[in-house]
């Protein structure tokens, strides 16, 4: 079976050609066009612009996808597309692209979430196209998964694949849209997770000597809510006292910032695997591109002796990939869902 994915719930369009048979799959195509060029300059991603950029590419990189893989559009079996959560404007054009793709090739299409898509693309082995099939990796369940992204920070309890309950989210920022917020204030290209890294990890490297602490919000709260706002906060007050920071307090703020929020995260996911039986931990989502964030992780199920899954190189971001392997699953195909609309607020 052929699934074409779809995404383009924020500033990726993204389209791939899946082939699934029983267990195993193989990339056909995988296409992630970024748009990050064209909202650079505004500092984030500029909704209706991202709208405009999805409309002009979906149909050019659709030609290309099926070209490049050498399929035609009679062998697609089936459409999946990302229904929610994200930018309403963006998440219609994939819809309204896909509705009308399905009636032409006469194919049904599936809404997919894009948290669960996250989920899933940590179970993939890699992301370039492939001949041959291969299987998923092999999740003990029930597992957990942490989805930390630029829209979402949470926690989810996963009885089975498509079985989900998210046990604490973030009452404020996002951890992702945290790490983009204080690079706009250390005056860093957006995004700014990558750049934050980066100094962070110098800063690491070369002794930077430690001048300014920040908090570690409800790190010693028994739930499992995050808050990041309040952190943002403390930068931009750290920030106020200095003046104009010099390369080192940039450093030093960005490695401050980026173990503060480890920390929680570490912590907070330890709460979790103390209180629910767990035997796969299951990372997903842009933050995890991280390294620095990845190797506590490593420490975190080494500790735990569980199961850790995260995304293989150009998963951890968003992409299509994941959204068809999600539509491939048995059962995604239900009558009741034609003419779905976009939900910016989906939840698993
Ligand atoms: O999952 P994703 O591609 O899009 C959403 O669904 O939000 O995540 C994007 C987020 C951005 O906030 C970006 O700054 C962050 O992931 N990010 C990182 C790193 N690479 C991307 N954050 C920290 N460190 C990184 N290396
Ligand atoms: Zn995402």
């Amino acid at each position: 079976m052929i699934t074409l994915g779809i995404e383009t719930s924020c500033d990726e369009t993204a389209l791939c050609l899946l082939e699934t048979r029983d267990n195993e799959y193989r990339i056909l195509g995988n296409i992630v066009h970024s748009q990050i060029e064209s909202h650079k300059e505004f500092g984030g991603v500029v909704p209706m612009l991202a709208k405009r950029e999805h409309i002009k590419n979906l149909p050019i990189l659709y030609e290309k996808i099926l070209k490049e893989a050498g399929v035609s559009e009679k062998m697609i079996d089936r459409i999946a597309v990302t229904q929610g959560p994200g930018l309403e404007p963006a998440l219609w054009t994939g819809i309204l692209f896909a509705q009308e793709l399905s009636k032409k090739i006469s194919v049904p299409v599936a809404p997919m979430n894009h948290m669960e898509g996250h989920i899933v693309a940590s179970l993939l082995l890699q992301s370039g196209s492939h001949k041959e099939f291969q299987p998923l990796k092999t999740a003990k369940f029930p597992a957990l998964a942490v989805l930390i992204s630029g829209g979402h920070t949470e926690i989810v309890k996963i009885e089975k694949l498509g079985s989900y309950e998210v046990l604490g989210s973030t009452v404020d920022d996002a951890i992702g849209e945290a790490f983009d917020k204080v690079a706009r204030m250390l005056s860093l290209p957006y995004p700014g997770g990558p750049e934050i890294s980066k100094l962070a990890e110098t800063a690491r490297k070369e002794n930077v000597p430690k001048k300014i602490t920040l908090p570690r919000p409800m790190i010693h709260s028994k739930d499992l809510k995050f808050s990041f706002s309040g952190l943002k906060t403390a930068v931009l007050y750290a920030l106020r006292e200095i003046g104009t920071p010099t390369p080192e307090q940039i450093m030093d703020v960005s490695r401050e910032f980026e173990d503060a929020v480890t920390e929680v995260l570490i912590s907070k996911t330890e709460h979790a695997l103390e209180d629910y039986e767990t035997h796969t931990l299951i990372i997903g989502g842009g933050v995890i591109a991280n390294t620095h964030i990845r190797e506590a992780f490593e420490k975190l199920a080494a500790k735990h002796g569980i199961l850790l899954y995260l995304p293989a190189a150009g998963l951890s971001g968003d992409n299509a990939l994941m959204i068809a392997l999600c539509g491939s699953f048995p059962n995604t195909i239900k009558p009741s869902s034609e003419g779905f609309k976009a939900s910016g607020n989906l939840s698993l």
